[in-house]
C-alpha cells in the first residue's frame, strides 16, 4: 500500500504542509509506505496543452512531473493539499492538476485504474470558501480519473505559518482521514 503526498504551499512548515503530514501519518500508522512531494522545490511547467499526451503514453514534457507520474501510477492512494490564493487553489498546485491531463481521454478509462483513494487536504485566511473549491477538484479526479475521494480536510483563519497545529480537530480530523486511505 502506497500513499503519495502531494504539497502546494511554498511555505515550509506551513499549515497544508503539516495537515498533508497528518494525513500521511495516519495512513503510515496503518502501515502504508508514503511519499511526499513538495511543488514548490520541483521543476514543473504548466500545460502546453500539445496532447501528445492523447496519441502516446505520457507527457512529453521531461520535467519533474515524471517522477510524480511514475509514483502516481504505482501508488494507491494520494492526498493533494493546497493553500487557497484568491479564491482558488494556487499556482503551484494548478500546474501539478492540469498536467494530471497526461492521464485522461476524454470519454475513455483514464489511463491508471480507477479506484485510488484521495483525501484533499486545503488551509485558508479569513475566507471560507476552501471547501467549495476542493470540491470542484474532487469532481475532477473522480469524474475523469476514477479516484475514490475519502475526505475533503481543512479550515480558515490559518494565517499564521503553523497555526494549525492549535487546531486538534483539524490534526485528528486530517490523521483519521490518512487511517481511512489505508484497507
Ligand atoms: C497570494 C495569497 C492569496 C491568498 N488568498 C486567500 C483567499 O482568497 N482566501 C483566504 O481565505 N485566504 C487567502 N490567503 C491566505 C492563505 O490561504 C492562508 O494563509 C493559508 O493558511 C496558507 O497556507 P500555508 O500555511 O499552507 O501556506 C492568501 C494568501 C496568499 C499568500
Amino acid at each position: 500500500m502506497k500513499v503519495v503526498g502531494i504539497v502546494g504551499s511554498p511555505r515550509k512548515g506551513g499549515n497544508t504542509e503539516i495537515l498533508v503530514g497528518k494525513v500521511l501519518e495516519g495512513a503510515s500508522d496503518k502501515g502504508a509506505e508514503i511519499k511526499t512531494f513538495k511543488l514548490n522545490e520541483l521543476n514543473i511547467r504548466g500545460c502546453q496543452a500539445c496532447d501528445y499526451c492523447k496519441q502516446h503514453d505520457g507527457c512529453r514534457q521531461q520535467d519533474d512531473m515524471q517522477e510524480i507520474y511514475r509514483e502516481l501510477i504505482s501508488a494507491d492512494a494520494l492526498v493533494v493539499g493546497s493553500p487557497i490564493y484568491i479564491s482558488d487553489v494556487n499556482a503551484q498546485t494548478k500546474i501539478f492538476l492540469d498536467r494530471l491531463y497526461a492521464f485522461l481521454i476524454i470519454g475513455k478509462e483514464p489511463k491508471f485504474p480507477r479506484g485510488k483513494k484521495c483525501v484533499l487536504v486545503y488551509s485558508q485566511g479569513m475566507g471560507d470558501d476552501g471547501r467549495k473549491v476542493m470540491e470542484g477538484v474532487a469532481d475532477f479526479l473522480k469524474n475523469a480519473l476514477g479516484m475514490d475521494i475519502k475526505a475533503i480536510v481543512g479550515g480558515n483563519y490559518l494565517n499564521p505559518l503553523g497555526a494549525v497545529k492549535e487546531r486538534e480537530d483539524l490534526l485528528k480530523t486530517a490523521y483519521e482521514a490518512g487511517k481511512s486511505l489505508v484497507g
